[in-house]
């Protein structure tokens, strides 16, 4: 028997009422409730209490852990090392994955290349396009399998039953905001369709041990669409990521129940699909070979991965009143604070300029251990005088103009050096434990920016 509930749903947070209401108590946001239908199926066991149920088919056996096998969790590695690496070493089976990044960023491609390189039988559903345009975008990667199956469905019982028959040894999704469930009646995308369908394939998933990928779509404020519910019910949750206007996208991993977070694998998006890049330092830099004003090397760490990323400033006198900030890639508050210390510390008159922040490549890095090159960049560029190409730095600046210990420093040390960088600009904290004599690059300790700026640029 049907029971049909009418409830409000925050499409924000996930929220339920049941009535309308203008502000979500819970997230806070206005005019996100929606009305939408729930048809439950109401089962014996939801009338009573299942704890008391005494006719229990099946007897649950608690298991001694020692006593669990563990070997069905043989990983499956696909061809691409990007894609293992972001999964913590390979597909396990049963994990539910979700795939999150705006649209036209090239989920459907990547997911696309990864199963067309696979040996299993894998199954593609596909909401969004149909039979035609995935076969064209697969004549595009250029690489064809017999193995990979692929159906144009949206409703989520017609799927698993398709999967069941079949029994692939992995499932992709794209996308989870096209899915229905016959057993509701609202909206596909709305936050109880995702909820429900997103249920449904964890069920299957651990079932039948599949892995299933799906796709999800990012709204406009950067997060997947739907509730944070859904980041609960998978096991693994990547977002891919890049500017549309540049080639190089990454992949990082923000929860994985099997592996570490700390991973992030790069791509470059070409004409025949994408391709991996596997050293990224060497493609991030520019590819010229005079040294420029206002061009400084840092020295990161991204996940786990050590790169060295050129990062630019312009500095130019404002025209107009207001001066303007711009910044890409980076933090704007980090760009102020930095643009603050310079102006206190050593007197430079960027209250008066126009300043313009850059990272090379349309990357949107985080690591605080840029700033020493953004301060480089900065002085550079107002002086007008340029840094030479064998120098790199990784260090914090602090509000007091301070240079502070930042991670991995030997990792860094080593990257800089194993791509031919004469010397590194460190923080002196950092030199606590670090042997420097085993590198043949140069490593400078320093303690406040103004050293920085005295010594590189020795007459200012
Ligand atoms: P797509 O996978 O459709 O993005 P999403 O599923 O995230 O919406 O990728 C879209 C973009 O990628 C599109 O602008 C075309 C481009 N592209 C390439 O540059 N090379 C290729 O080989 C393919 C298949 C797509
Ligand atoms: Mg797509």
């Amino acid at each position: 028997m049907a029971k049909i509930k009418k409830i409000f749903v925050c499409q924000k947070c996930g929220a339920q009422s049941g009535k309308w209401i203008g502000k979500c108590p819970s997230c806070l946001e206005w005019n996100t409730y929606l009305e939408e239908i729930e048809n439950k199926e109401v089962t014996s066991l939801d009338k009573k209490n299942i704890w008391s149920e005494k006719k229990s088919k099946k007897n649950i056996k608690p298991s001694r852990i020692t006593e669990i096998n563990n070997t069905k969790t043989q990983k499956i590695l696909t061809l691409d090392n990007e894609f293992n690496r972001v999964l913590g070493g390979g597909i396990v089976p049963g994990v539910l994955v979700l795939i999150g990044g705006q649209p036209g960023i090239g989920k459907s491609t990547l997911l696309l290349q990864v199963i067309l390189n696979m040996k299993e039988t894998v199954l593609y559903v596909s909401g969004e396009e149909s039979e035609e345009q995935i076969k064209m975008r697969a004549d595009r990667i250029g690489v064809m399998n017999d193995e990979c199956f692929i159906i144009t469905e949206t409703n989520t019982s017609k799927i698993l039953t398709v999967a069941k028959n079949m029994m692939p040894s992995l499932m992709v999704i794209d996308s989870i905001q096209t899915l229905a469930s016959p057993h509701l009646d609202s909206m596909p995308g709305s936050v109880s369709q995702i909820r429900e369908t997103a249920g449904e394939l964890q069920r299957f998933a651990k079932e039948f041990n599949i892995p299933i990928f799906i796709i999800g779509h990012i709204n406009k404020d950067g997060a997947i669409a739907g509730p944070k519910l859904l980041e609960h019910i998978v096991d693994t949750v990547l977002q891919f990521e890049g500017d549309r206007n540049y080639t190089y996208r990454i992949i990082r991993t923000l929860k994985n129940r099997f592996g570490s977070t700390d991973e992030l694998g790069i791509y470059e998006m070409m004409a025949d699909g994408l391709r991996e890049v596997s050293n990224p330092s060497e493609l991030l830099l520019s590819q010229t070979d005079e040294s420029m004003s206002g061009s400084a090397i840092a020295a990161t760490i991204e996940g786990m991965r050590p790169m060295l990323i050129e990062t630019q400033a312009l500095v130019t006198t404002a025209v107009y009143g207001q001066p303007q900030r711009t910044a890409t890639g980076l933090d704007m508050r980090r760009v102020s604070m930095l643009l603050a210390v310079l102006e206190k510390r050593g007197g430079f008159p960027f209250a008066q300029n126009d300043v313009f922040l850059n990272i090379a490549g349309g990357l949107k890095i985080s690591d605080p251990a840029m700033d020493l090159a953004f301060v480089a960049a900065l002085v550079s560029s107002l002086e007008d005088i340029s840094i030479p190409l064998e120098i790199c730095f990784a260090g914090e600046v602090g509000l007091s103009g301070e240079v502070r210990a930042v991670s991995r420093i030997e990792q860094r040390i080593q990257e800089a050096e194993r791509l031919g960088f004469k010397q590194i600009y460190i923080s002196k904290y950092n030199l606590k434990g670090l042997d420097v004599s085993k590198f043949e690059i140069e490593v400078i300790p320093i303690s406040k920016i103004e050293q920085l700026y005295k010594r590189l640029f020795e007459d200012i």
